[in-house]
């Protein structure tokens, strides 16, 4: 079981999502959710969901986070998600979980982000610059606001006459679908070892190629996201150098926008609703069971439990039906005889 952290300042409903979503398996629970400030709409969800919330002034996460910090190890807390968290996370805690804090922003970053840009004021930004599409980004966080990098992305549509409201509603909708799965993917790379050529890769924002035998350097290496323009990486401790290193080295265009692994198995919810009503209830009622626990499983990262939920929704709608045409033929001859 791996426990996360959730740090908000407002609604909540990421939060409450969040949790939703990481109910049922026992892969990832919400351990606890951490705020910066009183009489916020957090509070409320989250007692009703009977998840702990810590509460800490502003001064303290400014200039005495260790007791948070602390509070955090004593849970074992593996991966922080901030979901509406306005104060500028201190230092420490970056360090203190490299590659494991994530923040979900309401745009396309990197547009449309970095300070002052929150909330109404990014659906405002995004009409204003007439942008066909918005979305939601959920990000590694570093020490630049909004800058770390990118580890997906969902796109929405921005519609004629949407007004600030109607667009955030739309991201918001992309954010629930978006966040889980990112914590997913973010806890899955923690535990997989990262390949120090990948990683390499990755910091000098060229593509990685397993085949390449003869490696091509960019002429001018892209500076990295939020280090100075100009200035090279390093290669990682322990990594091959540069010029050593098997790739193949086409610049990248773009910030990757990483998919999600594998495609949720089909929960079959439908089907198992109709044969509950049309065929036979008993075993229909076992299928919309297994079928409800698909997506459940999937996002706690049990992806196998899925498959399986999947697979025994499938056989129960089959039994359901069966049953249900074998008593359909037997009722007209009964009847007769009857
Ligand atoms: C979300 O839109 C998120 O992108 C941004 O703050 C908002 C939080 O909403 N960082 P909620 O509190 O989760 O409803």
């Amino acid at each position: 079981m791996k426990k996360i952290a959730i740090f908000a300042s407002g609604s909540g409903s990421n939060a409450e999502n969040i949790v939703n979503f990481f109910h049922e398996g026992n892969r990832i629970r919400v351990e606890m959710v951490v705020i910066d400030r009183q009489n916020i709409g957090v509070i409320e969800r989250m007692e009703r969901l009977g998840v702990p919330v810590y509460y800490f002034p502003r001064k303290t996460w400014r200039e005495n986070p260790d007791q948070i910090i602390e509070l955090l190890r004593q849970h074992d807390i593996k991966l922080i998600a901030l979901a509406g968290f306005l104060s500028i996370l201190h230092d420490e805690f970056i360090d203190a979980w490299p590659r494991r804090i994530l923040n979900i922003h309401p745009s396309l970053l990197p547009d449309f982000g970095g300070p002052g840009m929150w909330g109404g004021n990014v659906h405002e930004a995004v009409l204003a610059a007439n942008r066909e599409k918005s979305g939601a980004t959920v990000h590694y966080v570093d020490k630049v606001v909004d800058g770390g990098e990118i580890l997906m992305q969902q796109e929405v549509d921005v519609l004629p006459g949407d007004t600030p409201d109607t667009l955030e509603q739309r991201v918001h909708e992309a954010e629930y679908l978006l966040y889980p799965r990112a914590i997913v993917e973010a806890l899955r790379r923690v535990d997989t070892p990262v390949n120090p050529d990948v990683a390499w890769a990755q910091k000098l924002k060229i593509d990685y190629d397993p085949e390449a035998t003869r490696p091509e350097l960019p002429q001018t290496p892209q500076p990295v996201q939020n280090e100075a323009p100009g200035q090279i990486p390093p290669p990682l401790p322990g990594t091959p150098s540069p010029a050593a290193a098997p790739m193949n080295a086409a610049p990248m265009t773009s910030a990757p926008v990483v998919p999600v692994q594998e495609a949720m198995p089909t929960s079959y919810l439908i089907w198992s609703i109709l044969t509950t009503i049309l065929c036979s209830t008993i075993p229909g009622i076992v299928a919309i069971l297994f079928s409800a626990r698909v997506s459940s499983l999937f996002y706690s990262g049990d992806i196998e439990g899925a498959k399986r939920a999947s697979r025994n929704a499938e056989i129960w709608i089959i039994i359901s039906f069966c049953i249900g045409v074998l008593s359909a033929t037997l009722y007209v001859p009964l009847t007769f005889l009857a």
